[in-house]
């Protein structure tokens, strides 16, 4: 059932010039039968650059409307459009209004788990994997980081600017704590832990690297240690252990699902693609403003 659900996907995908997009966290079956998977700044600029005229973005919502901001003239699909983010839904485009009236002059930078509006209202985007690097570019004194306060958090300790930062958090990353990552050290001694920078500054102070899916993806290419605590949604494992055969894997907590992340079927992307519904769009006036943050953020050096 699975194989003909497959070569069905990937026969649509040639006839509808389509390219599948799916990010670290999706399920197995899903990362196997797209063209790309990555996190989400590499799914955003291969959006950007790709000649096909349908994006299926396996993925959440937003990720969705980061590619219908990139290219309005490509029909992108969210194949579950029930795919939400619990950190995006935190922050309001009223609410951000309102921080920045709070703060004049500073500049926003906004992570790319928001809504289009919300970047709408930025001076310019960043994702976990070019945080420090948007931050520091900016070359201000201050700065307001939305909408994951532990995103803002781990960036502080990497710049002497001064990041202030409201209350958002990832639920899947926000409930780990140090003592889960001590009991997986007990059980796993001698593997090297890798988290996420949405985890909170107890589990970044007990964590060994702290790097984005992509950066988790290729840090044990780079270290001699055969088994790692991985401290991120557990939908990464699979790409690990597929790219790290001889290398063991184990997840922080069993607990670091992100429901939204595991909606996506390949029922869904097939019928998808057949049907080239639901498609995601952005109101012109927002996708012009959130472009503007969205490419100011591709445009500094990783
Ligand atoms: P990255 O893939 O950018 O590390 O993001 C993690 C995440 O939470 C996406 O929803
Ligand atoms: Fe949002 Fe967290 Fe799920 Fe990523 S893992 S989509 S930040 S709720």
């Amino acid at each position: 059932m699975t194989d003909t659900l497959v070569k069905e996907i990937r026969r649509l995908a040639a006839e509808k010039q389509a390219i599948i997009l799916a990010h670290n966290y999706q399920p197995p079956e899903i990362q196997e039968v797209a063209d790309l998977t990555g996190d989400s700044l590499e799914l955003a600029i291969r959006a950007s650059k790709t000649d096909a005229r349908v994006i299926v973005f396996c993925g959440v919502h937003f990720m969705a409307e980061t590619g219908a901001t990139l290219c309005p003239d490509k029909r992108v699909l969210l194949p579950n459009p029930n795919a939400g983010c619990a950190m995006a839904d935190m922050l309001t485009a009223d609410e951000l209004r309102e921080a920045k009236a709070a703060l004049p002059g500073v500049p926003v930078v906004t992570y790319v788990n928001s809504t289009a509006e919300v970047k709408a209202e930025s001076d310019i985007c960043c994702t976990s994997a070019n945080a420090v690097q948007v931050v520091k570019s900016l070359g201000t004194p201050e700065v307001l980081m939305v909408p994951d306060r532990n995103l803002a958090l781990w960036t502080q300790r990497h710049t002497s600017q001064k990041i202030h930062h409201l209350e958002g958090y990832c639920p899947v990353h926000d409930n780990l704590t140090a003592a889960a990552v001590a009991e997986a050290r007990r059980a796993h001694p001698g593997a090297v832990v890798m988290a996420h920078p949405e985890c909170p500054p107890e589990v970044i102070d007990a964590a060994d690297v702290v790097r984005s899916t992509s950066g988790m993806l290729a840090y044990p290419g780079e270290s001699d240690a055969g088994a790692f605590i991985v401290a991120t949604e557990t939908g990464l494992l699979h790409p690990l252990a597929k790219r790290y055969p001889q290398k063991r894997f184990y997840p922080a907590s069993a607990d670091m699902v992100c429901a939204d992340m595991k909606l996506t079927t390949l029922a869904d992307v097939r019928r998808a693609l057949e049907t080239g519904e639901p498609a995601v769009t952005v109101p012109e006036p927002v996708r012009v403003k959130a472009l503007r943050a969205v490419e100011r953020m591709i445009a500094v050096p990783r």
